[in-house]
């Protein structure tokens, strides 16, 4: 045998001594951890743990507990020194809050070693072989919870596509991914629930000016306005929900907004927009031919109003509507009422229909109109002038890709195939939708939440465009 300088035995005891003193300490940590934030997040189960409590009293105050130990012929346990009676009557006392607390724990001790595992699995490596790893995973609320863990130096689009590896491995629903740089993490909002089925739009009349609702995610509803999102593009696969959520935009604009105006397009007949018909603010096109003027009226407005705007030294409508109107000077070519800019709201229903229908004889105007589109899309965010369309097919032969590229807020329904939703989105998402009427990925700017768009039922749609026009005929 040869000699031996160290002794195996006194180290093997050093290391389990200290793997027991680590033990106990995350042992009694990590549930008091877990209470804190169940205390916080008010996700603690308080009316079971607090009965026990005053149940544990009880039984102490009147000497019952001992009565229960010799029946259990476990008496010599019971604690005869009042250092320990103290911890005895302490940890009876807490007891409840222990357990909630290890089973807390010991879910994040699972949560920790299958999430190493789906990281493996979903390929979510760094070029250097490294792994995210756990930081912490919390309640938001009762439905939702947050995972952060480390971001392993990948980027959040790295994440995004192992979404729905994540979701199946974890077995939950994943609201939103978002990405701290320069904390390193990423934390990913989940939830063991689905999305509702079904939305009512039953709180749009108190929006306010300018604001719309898009739609609800399991966290939380989700709003826009025209000011952030200037320009909509709607995609999605028959039956999905576009002319539901632009009869429900533009009453919630058309009643919150008395001074807008819109112009509808829908080529299939105008069945879709019948009910806006005949009201004071919303003209209603179904033919090329009107669609046609309607965009050379808007390419005029819009050089009229830049025209003004840049007479009166203000960058946007907004500029120009904080200035008094005394102190507002008109263009000698423009007429006073022009001088009167309000929103003008374009929307467009199946976009394909008005640009793919070109025929041998009217392809030149087909392409004017694209080209006016375009200016609309590209510089009329400035001046009040908003695009919203509406499209089964998001590739660049129904919507030119230079109207697309302006089109910065996105809801997409589900699409029929992986390229139609990569074309509306940038990924997959709208292919893997539920097919639930409403369901939809809204996009804006690196953002994308799945949501319930919400519903509007015709006759709130009609009470709300009546109320509207009486108190624009009353004022
Ligand atoms: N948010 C919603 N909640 C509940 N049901 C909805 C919702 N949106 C649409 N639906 C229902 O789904 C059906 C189809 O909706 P819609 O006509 O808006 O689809 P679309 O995308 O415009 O289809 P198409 O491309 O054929 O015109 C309608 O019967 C409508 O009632
Ligand atoms: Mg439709």
């Amino acid at each position: 045998m040869k000699p031996n300088h160290t002794n195996p035995n006194s180290h093997a005891w050093v290391d389990r001594l200290w793997a027991l003193a680590k033990n106990i300490i995350f042992g009694i940590s990590q549930p008091i951890i877990e209470v804190i934030y169940g205390i916080r997040k008010d996700t603690i189960l308080y009316w079971p743990l607090i009965t026990w409590g005053i149940v544990f009293d009880v039984l102490i105050l009147s000497g019952l507990d001992q009565t229960i130990f010799k029946w259990l012929k476990i008496y010599w346990l019971y604690p005869k020194n009042p250092i320990a009676y103290t911890f005895y009557a302490f940890f009876g006392v807490t007891l409840g809050f222990w357990i909630w607390g290890a089973i807390q724990a010991r879910r994040k001790v699972n949560m920790i070693e299958r999430l190493t595992q789906v990281f493996v699995e979903s390929g979510l490596k760094s070029p250097m072989g490294k792994l995210p790893s756990f930081i912490s995973d919390r309640p938001v609320d009762e439905l939702v919870r947050k995972l952060k863990v480390t971001n392993a130096f990948m980027p959040k689009a790295k994440f995004e596509e192992a979404r729905e590896r994540l979701e199946s491995s974890l077995q939950v629903y994943i609201d939103e991914i978002t990405e701290n740089r320069s904390g390193g993490t990423v934390d990913i909002l989940y939830s063991h629930f689905e999305i509702a089925k079904m939305v009512e739009a039953n709180n749009i009349s108190s929006l306010g000016p300018n604001r719309f609702f898009v739609g609800q995610t399991r966290a939380k509803p989700i709003y826009s306005s025209l000011t952030e999102t200037p320009h909509l593009l709607i995609g999605g696969q028959t039956g999905g929900g576009k002319s539901t959520f632009l009869r429900q935009l533009v009453t919630t604009l058309y009643f919150n907004n008395q001074s807008y105006k819109f112009s509808m397009i829908d080529m299939k007949g105008g069945l879709e927009f019948q009910i806006f018909e005949g009201l004071p603010r919303m003209a209603v096109y179904s033919t090329f031919e009107d669609a046609k003027t309607l965009f050379e009226e808007m390419d005029k407005m819009l050089t009229e109003r830049m025209k003004i705007l840049k007479h009166n030294n203000a960058k946007d409508i907004e500029a120009f509507d904080a200035i008094p109107i005394s102190q507002k000077t008109r263009p000698k070519d423009v007429s006073d009422e022009s001088m009167d800019i309000q929103r003008q709201i374009i929307v467009i229903d199946e976009a394909a229909e008005l640009f793919l229908s070109s025929s041998k004889s009217n392809i030149g105007e087909v392409q004017e109109l694209t080209r006016r589109a375009i200016r609309v899309a590209a510089q009329g965010r400035a001046v009040g002038l908003h695009l919203i369309v509406a499209t089964q097919k998001p590739d660049s032969k129904a919507v030119n890709s230079q109207i697309k590229a302006n089109l910065t807020g996105i809801i997409s329904f589900p699409m029929a195939t992986l390229g139609a939703s990569f074309s509306i989105l940038g990924n997959g998402r709208a292919k893997e939708l539920p097919a639930i009427p409403g369901r939809a990925i809204w996009k804006n700017g690196l953002d994308q939440f799945e949501v319930q768009t919400p519903y509007l039922n015709p006759q709130d749609t009609k009470k709300l465009l009546d109320r509207s026009t009486k108190d624009t005929s009353n004022g």
